[in-house]
């Protein structure tokens, strides 16, 4: 089996920004409610013309300069997300497009907010055996084209962004990628969907009055799953893998919620300063949560060669994912 190696990444946030207060003149809602009940001050989102496909494009083009890597040279573009531009193509198809990447494998993978570390379980295997050399793998979704911005529950979370990682194979050396966990809870598929627009339920004149195209969520049950799910995922990772929790330097968490997050760290004895936080500036964004603070963290001389990263998430689905890394940049 290949050694998995982390060659470069990227990072793209629309301009635009809503703050707590926009939202307190669209709903009945308060910044004081927003920032205890989610930790989440501003989120960024995309003008009129912008899809998931151009956030991912930028994303990719960085990642891709610094891994000095040409388009001509990705045989995989894996691409999480639950908001393409369109039901198909793929956003991968069209990032392949706008790349003239002549050859690659080029899908998504639809895990909700997990669809980030999903995609790179999946380029792991195909990194591992040979069978591909060269992988772009991103987390990248435009939820508040979803979003019910009437739905004072669900319209506070969420933002827009991507995030890329560029992935290689080699002989020897050391892995980036030192264990993975996924897995669906089957049970929890009613708690976040977006019902309209698909096979189920085409766009309708119904499906518009009833609102089907935006997130429907039972935020109560999706928090519960979080908590108990994140917790289970880092013991047993770290468990398997013979690590204190002391031996991680970074804790990614999915950038949901702070109660979520500080719920993880107060049950396992985390500190503060072991997880990284950007749910304040960027709020929920779906896949591209955690690559957005991976780059982040990095960018600002905090994440470092060398340092052992668990990334945990969960999602729509209801999914969940964790990844321990061995940082190479
Ligand atoms: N402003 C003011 N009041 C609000 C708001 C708001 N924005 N939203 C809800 N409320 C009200 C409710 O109406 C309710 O009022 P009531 O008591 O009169 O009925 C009250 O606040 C309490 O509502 P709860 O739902 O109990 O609030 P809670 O503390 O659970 O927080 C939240 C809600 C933030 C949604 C939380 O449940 C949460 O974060 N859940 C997890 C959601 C999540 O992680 N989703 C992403 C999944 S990942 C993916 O795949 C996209």
């Amino acid at each position: 089996m290949k050694k998995i190696k982390l060659k470069g990444m990227g990072f793209y946030a629309p301009e635009k920004v809503l703050s707590n207060q926009d939202f307190e003149k669209m709903v009945d809602t308060s910044d004081e409610w927003i920032i205890t009940r989610s930790g989440i001050r501003n989120r960024h989102v995309v003008s009129p013309e912008q899809a998931t496909s151009d956030l991912a494009l930028q994303a990719s083009i960085e990642a891709l300069k610094q891994a000095g890597l040409k388009a001509e040279d990705l045989d995989l573009i894996v691409v999480g997300t639950s908001s393409p531009d369109m039901i198909f193509p793929s956003v991968g198809c069209l990032i392949a497009e706008q790349l003239h990447a002549p050859r690659p494998m080029a899908f998504d993978v639809s895990a909700g907010c997990s669809g980030f570390l999903y995609s790179l379980s999946v380029a792991e295997q195909y990194l591992r055996t040979g069978k591909y050399h060269n992988a772009l793998v991103l987390g990248a979704d435009c939820i508040s084209r979803f979003t019910d911005y009437t739905d004072r529950s669900t319209c506070v979370l969420f933002g827009d962004g991507a995030g890329a990682l560029v992935l290689a194979n080699e002989d020897q050396g050391d892995d980036f990628i030192l264990d993975s966990i996924n897995g669906t809870d089957p049970y929890g598929s009613s708690k976040l969907t977006l019902p309209g627009g698909g096979s189920r339920k085409p766009a309708s004149a119904e499906t518009l009055v009833q609102r089907d195209h935006f997130i429907k969520m039972n935020g109560k049950d999706i928090f519960k799953f979080a908590t108990r799910i994140s917790e289970t995922l880092i013991n047993e990772i770290l468990h398997k893998n013979h690590l204190s929790k002391d031996d991680i330097r970074w804790y990614a968490f999915h950038q949901a919620n702070i109660r979520i997050i500080d719920s993880a760290v107060d049950r396992l004895g985390l500190s503060k300063n072991q997880v990284m936080i950007t749910l304040d500036e960027y709020g929920n964004t779906s896949s591209a949560s955690v690559p957005m603070s991976l780059y982040q963290y990095a960018q600002q001389g905090k994440l470092n060669k060398g340092d052992l990263v668990l990334m945990v998430v969960f999602g729509a689905g209801l999914t969940y994912a964790a990844s321990l890394v061995r940082w190479q940049l």
